[in-house]
């Protein structure tokens, strides 16, 4: 582990403050200037005023493209290729830079990796190696591939020049919101609250920076906590962009110097975060965006009148995740449920259970109907319906109906 001395920290954060204007103006060629707007309804559940950056509709989807343009930018002329190890979006930042700049990339990402993700790499022209069951056997590989080719290693997060790159962010903000009393951002490694804080101390001392993890990989707040950057275990979690086991040494010492708060939040807040934008943003979020939208939504951080930016930082979702978090989303409001009960098995009975849903405006969405399961009484068969609802309310008087004539159902979602 790198240990920095405060005079140390100081020539670090300048460097990065220094590098981040370059980055600047380089990454505005190859990006958007994401839009910035308020939220009325989250400013209403805060009690502030909210405004939200869509990093979400940022090339590639997520802000880590710039990141990755500064790097591969600085090692130009230098380098033979790049390699990095990822299996989300600092994959196709990687990809995309390379791209852009005409070198060669060689992205190694997990043979876990989604499809979706390896397909949106690979359009980039990298070359994708799936290697490793984990992380940290893809980025041992990437280490070896960059050894052996000459090539250089772009790390997702600790790094001066990336770090330099998500900087970019901040000063972006400044322009587009100018004041602003607090800001929440999502730790991963800890790369982009580095950059925005960075900016941000130094230009406006005041702005509270508040650093927002899942509870599935709490490490910078133990880190801290600590005293020393530390391993956490980590569990599987929406936010996969935020599962990291350990921050970086030039990411904790920044974070540790310059950040105010780190609070976490939990799965439940992630998909609700994820779903409101949805509905109410018309917007699509990864559970990693969604992370500094969610403490707002769950009521976790209080603005009394204060103006915060929350950073929806990308949109690269699985759609099978998305399917569960609209259908968890549609339960939770009670406008789709799922319930299950045994029917007498001769015939009318399931069509006398679905005229009972129809009568209060259920409309069906899947039916199962099951006599082989051993566990159904005799002459039962076992029925598992899944419906939209006007309320919560239907939904419970559907099922005390069924249940008053004689049929037997639980409410499941
Ligand atoms: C969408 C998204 N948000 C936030 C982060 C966290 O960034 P960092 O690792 O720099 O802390 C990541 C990291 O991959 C991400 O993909």
């Amino acid at each position: 582990m790198r240990v920095f001395k405060a005079m140390e920290f100081k020539d670090l954060w300048f460097k990065i403050i220094d590098y981040s204007i370059e980055a600047k103006s380089i990454i505005s060629k190859y990006t958007h200037m994401t839009p910035v707007s308020v939220s009325s309804t989250l400013s209403r559940i805060a009690g502030g005023t909210v405004y939200i950056k869509y990093e979400n509709l940022q090339k590639t989807g997520s802000f880590k493209v710039r990141g990755a343009l500064y790097k591969v930018y600085k090692v130009l002329g230098k380098s033979r290729g790049v390699v990095a190890a990822s299996a989300g979006n600092h994959a196709q930042g990687v990809a995309y830079a390379a791209s852009i700049f005409n070198i060669p990339s060689i992205i190694v990402m997990p043979e876990t990796a989604s499809i979706s993700k390896i397909e949106a790499t690979k359009s980039y022209g990298a070359d994708v190696i799936l290697y490793g069951k984990v992380f940290d056997e893809s980025y041992r590989k990437a280490l070896e591939i960059a050894n052996s080719k000459g090539y250089d290693f772009i790390h997702a997060f600790d790094d001066i020049h990336v770090i330099a790159g998500q900087a970019s962010l901040g000063l972006e903000l400044l322009e587009q919101v100018g004041d602003f009393d607090v800001i929440l951002v999502p730790i991963g490694g800890g790369g982009l609250i580095s950059g925005v804080a960075s900016i941000l101390k130094y230009r406006r001392p005041n702005i509270k920076i508040i650093g927002v993890e899942p509870e599935a990989a709490p490490k910078m707040l133990k880190s801290i906590n600590a005293g020393k950057p530390i391993e956490v275990d980590i569990k599987p979690s929406i936010a996969d962009g935020l599962i990291t086991k350990r921050p970086g040494d030039l990411t904790y010492t920044i974070t540790s110097n310059l950040v105010d708060d780190i609070i976490t939040v939990d799965e439940e807040e992630l998909s609700q975060a994820i779903y409101f934008m949805l509905e109410r943003k018309k917007t699509l979020v990864e559970g990693a965006g969604a992370a500094s939208i969610a403490p707002i939504i769950s009521g976790k951080i209080k603005l009394n009148g204060l103006k915060v930016v929350a950073l929806s930082t990308g949109g690269n979702i699985d759609l099978t995740a998305l399917n569960r978090i609209i259908i968890r989303g549609l339960s939770k409001l009670g406008r789709i449920a799922r319930i299950a009960g045994y029917v007498p098995d001769y015939p009318g009975q399931l069509k006398r259970v679905l005229e009972v849903i129809a009568s209060h405006r259920g409309n069906i969405l899947d039916i199962l109907h099951d006599r082989s399961d051993p566990r159904v009484p005799p002459w039962h068969a076992k029925v598992i319906i899944l419906f939209e609802a006007p309320t919560n309310k239907t939904v419970e008087d559907i099922v005390s109906e069924l249940k008053s004539e004689g049929y037997y159902f639980i409410i499941e979602i």
